[in-house]
């Protein structure tokens, strides 16, 4: 059986003290998920955040690393430091680095080779932009973001990835893929990675769905058999409302 898996992305949301606040009210309240979850924290609370949340089931993810492995590259953050925090998750790939930060498939490459090399577990996502889904291109997107950047990997190193599909339309905007848009792609990236690695590994990968995923449309969602769990970024900084999609997987 695959994991499950609810993961917050916080974005560029709470300074360290609300950080904090944030992660003492889920650790509270977050004591026996049935599922694994993770949160998404810039990487000034990582380490606090990791420290604060030892003996709760909840882990903690960076939201980027470096594409370079150490030295004169400032302002920098490399996987090893991230790891040194405690964090045990990486978010790479979000749509918001790749637009804003020309981060490509070959950069993204880089970056899950570092996070793997030091041990940290890649939450790899991928997705079309609202152009690619209306010329109905949103497969062929897909495939191209995982042959550029991940499928690299042996099959070995792949099963310590995590995928989050994410519909560049859908996040931050209300406008939630339908349970059936979300079923479809999840099945269809599955898919893909039977074709690749064989269906055993296709079977034992978590792919998570991210976009304006939220306390009320969760269950739905999750509700189908290719969907594993969520990528949440604006219902993560609300503890009960995180709470309650938690509760949903
Ligand atoms: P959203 O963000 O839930 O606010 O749409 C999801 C994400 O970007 O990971």
């Amino acid at each position: 059986m695959r994991t499950k898996m609810v993961a917050g992305n916080w974005k560029m949301n709470k300074n360290l003290q609300e950080g904090v606040a944030l992660a003492k009210e889920l650790k509270e309240i977050v004591k026996a998920p049935k599922c694994e979850v993770v949160i998404g924290t810039p990487f000034i609370h990582l380490a606090t955040v990791a420290e604060l949340l030892k003996g709760s089931p909840i882990k903690v993810a960076a939201e980027n690393c470096a594409d370079k492995e150490k030295g004169a590259f400032t302002g920098e953050v490399s996987a090893e430091m991230v790891k040194s925090t405690g964090a045990e998750y990486c978010i790479l790939g979000h749509s918001e680095r790749r637009a804003y930060y020309h981060e490509d498939y070959a950069i993204l490459k880089e970056k899950v080779l570092l996070a793997l090399a030091n041990g940290l577990k890649p939450i790899f996502c991928i997705g079309e932009v609202k152009e690619e889904r209306e010329a109905g291109r949103q497969n062929e997107v897909v495939k191209a973001q995982l042959e550029g950047s991940v499928f690299n990997l042996s099959a070995e190193e792949f099963c310590n990835i995590t995928l989050a599909y994410e519909p560049v339309w859908a996040i931050g905007t209300g406008l939630t893929a339908t349970p059936a848009q979300a079923q479809e792609m999840h099945a269809y990236i599955r898919s893909l990675l039977a074709e690749k690695y064989g269906k055993e590994v296709a079977e034992d990968t978590t792919i998570l769905y991210g976009g304006s995923c939220n306390e009320k449309n969760a269950a739905e969602l999750f509700a189908n058999p290719d969907v594993d769990g969520g990528l949440i970024g604006g219902a993560s900084l609300v503890a009960e409302k995180f709470k309650a999609i938690i509760d949903a997987r």
